[in-house]
């Protein structure tokens, strides 16, 4: 139900952009606030995975809110791979790259001559790991398996990412069935100081 509601909205907001249509009033209530924030909140590093693949369905959601995020002056810099190919994974995992068993591997890669595309792409994680959250589907970010990809040895299996030149991964994320629900981690709320 959750999955068929956010599937319509998704698919309504991708028709308006397409038609550029006139501006679309979507009416929120307190409670859609509070599941988003509750949303936000519940999400974890999720570091097992059931052996279930990821739907095409919920990816292209996923996908959809992942280029809605905000970039500088909407240059969007950068290029997504969403991997499931078993021979693929296989080579990543042999290179090193330690997606914890994830059947499927987001690889965002960034523009290289674009200084504000780490913070962009980001952003962009941030989306994908969200409305997977929303899904009810796990997600880990991956700065060492980005790492691994740019190495020297790395450079066949990147290869077939098919990334245009002045690109290079910057950050992948695993994406799966959860198979384990981890505790939040501390939160250093000293960190936040409002200003008078
Ligand atoms: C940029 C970035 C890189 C990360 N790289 C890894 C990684 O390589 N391997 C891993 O298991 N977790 C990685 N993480 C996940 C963090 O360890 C995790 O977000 C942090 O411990 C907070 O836990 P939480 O996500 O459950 O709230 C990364 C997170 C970020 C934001």
């Amino acid at each position: 139900m959750k999955k068929a509601f956010i599937f319509l909205f998704i698919l309504f907001a991708a028709m308006a952009t397409e038609l550029q249509a006139q501006q679309v009033t979507v009416t929120t209530s307190v409670s859609d606030g509070v599941i988003i924030v509750e949303n936000i909140l519940a999400r974890r590093s999720i570091r097992k995975y059931t052996p279930q693949q990821v739907s095409r369905q919920d990816l292209d959601i996923i996908m959809e809110c992942a280029i809605n995020a905000p970039s500088a002056m909407n240059k969007q810099p950068w290029q997504i791979r969403v991997v499931q190919n078993a021979d693929l994974l296989a080579k990543i995992k042999d290179l090193g790259g330690n997606f914890h068993g994830a059947p499927t591997l987001i690889v965002i890669a960034k523009d290289k001559t674009n200084g504000s595309s780490d913070l962009d792409c980001g952003l962009l994680a941030q989306n994908i790991m969200l409305s997977a959250q929303a899904l009810d589907l796990g997600t880990c970010a991956l700065g060492s398996v980005a790492r691994t990809l740019c190495t020297d040895k790395a450079k066949d299996v990147t290869a077939k990412l098919d990334l245009p030149a002045n690109y290079e991964p910057v950050l992948c994320i695993a994406l799966g069935h959860p198979d384990q629900s981890p505790d939040a981690k501390p939160r250093d709320a000293k960190k936040v100081k409002y200003i008078d």
